[in-house]
């Protein structure tokens, strides 16, 4: 599905942001590792979060909706062997963390995905999950879906230093850990986004974890885990797209509530606050370990910033829409040390560089990110490719409402992989100026 955008456009209002992504994930899966039933409220109906669902009800979870609420009657790490290949779809998440997951069963699966998962690489977790004692087999190309997978009961503990910090390969070992026979030790520098080992420690498994010297470290020791209630904030990836729609379009302010401001999340409103934009922060609260509070930002002059290699981590989902903050800028942002983009959704360095140039832009793809030159006065309104990658595809929505004319962005219904209703709310909360 094509979707036209007629700008110029411009927000005054309080937007609902969708649940958040990783947590929604990790819901599911921590509440049917758990001991008894587990409460999930505001959970994100979206195809990557349903791709979990899916997957874990053919592990035998039995899963619920009910009244708005999902119920998981958690199984104690007890899963069965599913009767067909488990379709991870298009999400990373899923994959990874499902192969920790199994890795801890005695069983044999078979994961596969979409044509975009099956580019994405694999041996990241499947190498360490190895050294633990689980089994894996490439089935088409090394390093790739579909693969095999046949978990052990008796898994060794591990002790690993992560290469490149991710959320995904760190919570693959988590999960594998909390089956190993001893302690299990865990390092990555700089630490990337820690939602698993918070609803961990919420279900009373047996894991610490802390900072040293620029390191992050976190121990797990074998144990059963306690089922959670748990309330899902907003996401922040999916409020930066319309916190940049306010940064960028005139006489404009957007208010979002209820949004999750878990440290390793909030790189983009350090950046943006660093780029000259008027964010505030409100009303934070702390709910079972998660930071979660208010957002309001509005129309500023925004500047070029460099992006320095520790803050990577933090902002990774939301370098795309970064990018159209900086193409709105006065001067240069770089954006370097960020290779991980290349195997994201889509190869996402060059992506967003394709999107930008084609609202006339001035981009240059370097090894291992982006140099953006902010050019107010030259953009434009385009046909823009999304590559169906769904923040490609919000980005390039977001460029269209604050640029001059019509534009079209296709095959935007991708946006659903994350935010299911994000074309709804970009119309009913924007009007032509
Ligand atoms: C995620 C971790 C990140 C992020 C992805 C979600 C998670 O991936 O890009 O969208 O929920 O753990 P990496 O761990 O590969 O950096």
């Amino acid at each position: 599905m094509n979707v036209k955008i007629d700008g110029k456009r411009k927000i005054n209002s309080n937007v609902i942001i969708p649940p958040d992504k990783s947590i929604s994930h990790r819901s599911i899966m921590i509440g049917s590792l758990a001991k008894g039933v587990t409460e999930i409220e505001n959970f994100l109906f979206s195809d990557d979060c349903l791709a979990t669902i899916n997957c874990f009800k053919n592990l035998g979870t039995d899963i619920e909706i009910r009244n708005d609420k999902i119920i998981v009657k958690g199984n104690d790490f007890n899963l069965s062997a599913p009767k067909q290949i488990l379709d991870c779809q298009n999400s990373g998440t899923t994959t990874r963390l499902l192969l920790g997951i199994l890795s801890t069963q005695e069983f044999e699966s078979i994961l596969t995905g979409d044509s975009s998962l099956k580019k994405r690489p694999m041996k990241r977790v499947t190498v360490p999950l190895s050294q633990m004692g689980a089994e894996f087999e490439f089935l088409e190309k090394e390093d790739f879906l579909p693969i095999r997978v046949k978990g052990s009961k008796n898994l060794k503990p591990i002790e690993y230093t992560l290469p490149i910090s991710s959320a995904q390969v760190k919570s693959a070992l988590i999960f594998a850990s909390l089956k190993a026979e001893g302690k299990s030790v865990i390092k990555e520098s700089p630490k990337s986004r820690d939602h698993t080992e918070l609803m961990l420690k919420h279900a009373g498994a047996n894991i610490k974890s802390w900072e040293e010297n620029g390191i992050y470290i976190v121990e797990i020791l074998p144990g059963q885990l306690s089922s959670i209630k748990i309330k899902i904030p907003s996401d922040i990836s999916s409020a930066a797209f319309f916190i940049v729609l306010a940064l960028i379009c005139d006489n404009s302010c957007v208010a979002i509530e209820n949004c999750i401001l878990n440290p390793t999340r909030t790189g983009i409103i350090d950046v943006l606050k660093q780029m000259g934009g008027e964010i505030r922060i409100e009303d934070v609260e702390n709910r079972n370990g998660e930071l979660v509070g208010k957002i309001v930002a509005r129309s500023s002059n925004l500047k070029g910033v460099k992006v320095y290699k520790n803050d990577i981590p933090r902002i990774i989902d939301e370098i795309p829409i970064l990018a159209v903050a900086a193409a709105f800028a006065e001067g240069k942002t770089i954006i370097d040390n960020a290779s991980e983009l290349r195997v994201k959704e889509s190869d996402r360095i060059k992506t967003t560089a394709q999107m930008l140039k084609s609202f006339g832009a001035e981009c240059h793809e370097i090894e291992n990110g982006l140099e953006i030159i902010g050019s107010r006065e030259k953009l434009k309104s385009a046909i823009v490719n999304s590559y169906k990658d769904h923040r490609i595809a919000m980005a390039a929505s977001i460029m269209a409402c604050a640029v001059e004319g019509e534009s079209t962005i296709l095959d935007a219904d991708c946006a659903s992989i994350s935010f299911p209703n994000f074309f709804d709310i970009l119309f009913s909360s924007t009007k032509k100026i």
